[in-house]
Order: C-alpha cells, then structure tokens, then sequence
C-alpha cells in the first residue's frame, strides 16, 4: 500500500541521476517504491496524497558531524573571538563542567529542542558525539541521551564516543594517563552503545601517536574511526584516518592535496563544517579540491557551543557554495548521500526504490534557492520513512 504520495513535484532531485521536472515520489512501508515522471507514477491507493505545486523535493538532510548534547552555551567565548582572541579548544572545558553537572533529564530536554529545530529545517539523521562528559559515567550519560532522541523523536541517531575529546582537568599533567583510562576502562564499557569512536587531533588536545591508540583499541570493541583533523593546525590527523581505514576525516579546514590522494585512497569521507569556520573567522576547508581528488565529500552543522552553534543544513548549504565554493548541486549531495555514505547508510540519502523513505519538500521551485535565500527556513514538510513529521 502506497503511506504516501507526492505529486506535483517541480523539481526531484534523487541523488541517483539528473534532477526530473514534473515528478511524483511514492512510498510504502517506509520505503520509496517509486521515484521518477509524474506520468508514470503508481495510483493514489487510500494513503496520504500531497500535491506539491510545483515545489522541489530533495532526500532528506543526514547531519554526520555534531556535538548535540550539551548543557549551557559560550556566548560570552564568542564574544571575545568577536573581539580578537583566537580559539583554542580550552573553552570545551567550560562545557565539560556544565554537562558533568546537568541531570539526564535536563541534557535530553535541551538536545531535543536542537533536534526537533533540526527535524523542522529538514535533517532526518543526525551523528552525535559525546565528548562533555570526558569521565565514564558522564560519557555514558551524554550516550544515553543520545538514544532517547533516537527513541522518541522522529529522527535517525548514529551515535560517536569522543572521549578524546580533549584531557579533563583530572589528567591535565598525565594526558597519557587520560589515554589509558580511555583505551582501559571507557571504551570497553561504551562500545556496545555506539557506532564510532572520534579523537580530536590537534596541539593541545591529542597527538597523532595517542589518537592511533585510542582508534586500534576502538576498532577492537567493533567501532570504526571518525577523526576531527587538521582542523585548527596541520596535525596529522587526515594521514591517520587514511592509515587506520577510518570512516570519516572532519574539518579538514588545512587539509593538503597529500591529505586528499590519502582519504581518496582509503575511502575514508571528508565531513566537512562550514558553520566552524565561518564562527570562527577562518578560510573554508578546500571542498572543492577534495572532490577533485575523488573524495567523498559530506556537510554538517558541527553544532556545538564553542564553535559552530548551527542547526540548519539549510545555512550549512549556502556557507559552502558561497564561501567553500562548491555549486550547489555539490552542496546538496553532500549534505544527503555524502552524509549517508561516511555513515554507512547506504539506502539513505537518495531516493530510488528500496531507499528509506526520508524525504524534504521546500518551499521553493528549486534547491539553488537553499543557499540564495540562507536566511529562511525553506523546508515546507519534513517526511521520515514515509511520515510527515514537521511542516
Ligand atoms: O568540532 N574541534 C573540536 N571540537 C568541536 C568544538 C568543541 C567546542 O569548542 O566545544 C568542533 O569544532
Ligand atoms: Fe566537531
């Protein structure tokens, strides 16, 4: 039985071929069971029907890089960026002691709020790192929180343990000491309720010889590596993420064309995060040059309270055609299929039968209008397998 169709389609971009004028989208079970010319369209049957006059459809947005549980903000840390001091990571202990302090309850009211802005600008799956509570019981706090949204929101949840995020105050003279509680007694407790393990590579937080550490020990409790690199410095941390086979390398905002031959090589995704260097004041990672080399590219808000307070993929879109310089067409694939695929969600992000059925409908005649119109929310429906569950 047909849950769902959507007629009237101006514009369908699949993700599979050229975008279709003219077009219908159908779903069953959850599932897209047709996506092509209106003409040939399956009938109404007795589900929901949707005339869409005229508006574009693309698969819904997949968030692969963000810090979503936290508690508090950094207002004032952005300020004095505004006013000229430089980021150097050592304000994500401010957070560390917020998040440490806040109940479950009040994390996960906070989170959902995020998510449920996320749902309405259009994002069907979302990755999220811990990385605040940087002590077991934190972490596994920030974890569980993570899988309620899962549970009670309409929203895909892929969820990453960034104990390695940066040393806690306990540790600050014995960093290696913070590495072997991680690789001893966090991961073997966190794995089973996580999809990746993350360490963020860079002076100041951890080096390329205690990130291999904590990746090898991950990869034996079944976690594949995400790695925020060469975000800040040239660290190593793309090079790394190659080396171990990673799923992703993020930032990459001084990625090399060196950097780019490596990921490509490896098939690891480059998840790359405008809103962070727009925030803060940076040049934009070289998107374009990482397509060039063959690499994966996905887009993701980063949202986080020190660097990139972002919720919308919309905005996130418009950042990379006009400062990254991707077209838009890059843009939106990467931040749908190129999503899905450094996740290894292989039916999400395009729409072809057999795909899950998450889709966006804008309220625009095409997508281009996503990053020419940055300020509006232009998502008119958000439908998740099959569902319509915002607009
Ligand atoms: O992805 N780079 C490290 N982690 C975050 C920032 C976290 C924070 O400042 O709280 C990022 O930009
Ligand atoms: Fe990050």
């Amino acid at each position: 039985m047909t849950d769902l169709l959507l007629t009237g389609i101006g514009r369908l971009v699949t993700n599979g071929g050229p975008s279709l004028p003219e077009a219908a989208v159908a779903i069953e079970n959850g599932r897209i069971a047709y996506a092509g010319t209106e003409g040939d369209a399956p009938s109404q049957g007795s589900g929901q029907h949707i005339d869409c006059q005229g508006r574009a459809v693309i698969p819904g947005f997949v968030d692969a890089h963000t810090h979503l549980v936290f508690a508090g903000d950094r207002a004032d840390e952005f300020t004095h960026r505004l006013a000229g001091a430089d980021y150097t990571g050592g304000g994500i202990l401010s957070t560390v002691a917020a998040t440490r302090a806040a109940s479950e309850d009040d994390l996960f009211r906070e989170a959902a709020g995020r998510a449920l802005r996320m749902i309405a600008a259009g994002t069907t799956t979302v990755e999220v790192k811990t990385g605040y509570g940087l002590e077991l019981e934190a972490e596994q706090k920030l974890l569980r929180v993570a899988h309620r949204l899962a549970d009670e929101l309409p929203i895909g949840v892929r969820t990453t343990f960034l104990g390695a995020h940066t040393i806690p105050p306990e540790y600050q003279r014995d960093p290696n000491g913070y590495v072997d509680s991680i690789v001893e007694e966090m991961l073997p407790a966190v794995a089973p309720d996580a999809d990746y393990c993350d360490v963020f590579v860079e002076e100041g937080a951890f080096t390329v010889d205690q990130a291999r550490r904590v990746l090898e020990a991950a990869a034996t409790h079944g976690l594949s590596a995400r790695v925020h690199a060469e975000q800040l410095s040239h660290s190593g941390g793309a090079r790394l993420a190659a080396e171990l086979g990673a799923a992703s390398a993020d930032h990459l905002d001084r990625a090399t064309e060196d950097d780019a031959d490596a990921l490509a090589g490896a098939g690891v995704s480059a998840v790359l995060t405008p809103g962070a260097s727009y925030s803060l004041r940076k040049p934009q990672a070289p998107g374009p040059m990482l397509l060039d080399h063959g690499v994966n590219v996905a887009l993701a808000t980063d949202c986080n309270p020190g660097t990139s307070y972002f919720e919308s993929m919309g905005l996130v879109i418009s950042l990379a055609s006009v400062l990254m310089g991707l077209t838009v067409d890059q843009a939106v694939f990467a931040a749908t299929r190129g999503g899905a695929l450094s996740l290894g969600l292989d039916d999400h992000g395009i729409l072809e039968p057999g795909a899950v059925g998450d889709v966006v409908i804008l309220d625009a005649p095409s997508e281009t209008h996503l990053a020419y119109r940055p300020a509006t929310n232009l998502v008119w429906k958000t439908i998740k397998a099959g569902v319509v569950v915002a607009g």
